[in-house]
């Protein structure tokens, strides 16, 4: 059995890049159909999104495709109590556009919620979202997923674009810790 081992843990082979190859593929050719006359934007959620977005956004041949990289940076608020979540990187307007948040994966959903409502603020046209993994059993919050590459457990899983406290966003498979299934 293929495995990887990351600081103190070691994570065995899930899915194998070939397949995240083509399951991104599918999605390609689906939002080139979808978004023909869309002129879309692409928002690429950074870190974790970057390897995904490469991987996507070569692959769509929609005229007037635009990418942007933006950062969700959290910090713990001095004056109220919750997580303060920030967006950082965002210049283009948004207003009447179409636009398709990439991101590596939805887990609780609490990171995605508060991204909508941000960006729902900016009075896009459409607002669609696009993820590599989904964990629906984790779901803390509805999000509606327009695009999605594998629907997973909720094991923690690392690779293609994900880390683990830093290490192993480079691999190209995707590893899982200890599953429970
Ligand atoms: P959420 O707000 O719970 O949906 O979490 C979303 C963020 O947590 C993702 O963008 C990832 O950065 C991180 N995350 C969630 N699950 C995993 C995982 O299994 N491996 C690595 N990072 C994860
Ligand atoms: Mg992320």
């Amino acid at each position: 059995m293929k495995t990887v081992t990351l600081h103190d843990k070691t994570f065995r082979l899930l899915l194998r890049a070939a397949d995240i190859d083509r399951a991104i593929a599918g999605m390609a050719e689906r939002m080139n159909r979808e978004l023909r006359d869309a002129r879309p934007l692409f928002l690429v959620i950074l870190n974790g999104a970057f390897m995904f977005a490469s991987d996507l956004i070569k692959q769509i041949t929609v005229p007037g495709t635009q990418i942007s990289f933006v950062k969700v940076a959290s910090y713990s608020g001095t004056r109220s109590s919750g997580e303060v979540r920030e967006l950082i990187g965002l210049n283009e307007d948004l207003a009447g556009r179409t636009v398709v948040i990439l991101e590596d994966i939805i887990d609780t959903g609490r990171s995605m919620a508060h991204l909508l409502d941000h960006l729902r603020g900016k009075h896009p046209d459409r607002l669609l979202v696009a993820t590599l993994f989904h964990k629906p059993a984790a779901a803390e919050c509805h999000i509606p997923v327009d695009y999605c590459g594998f629907p997973l457990g909720n094991d923690f899983i690392v690779g293609r674009g994900l880390d683990y406290d830093g290490l192993g966003r480079n691999l190209p498979d995707l590893y899982v810790l200890n599953p429970t299934v």
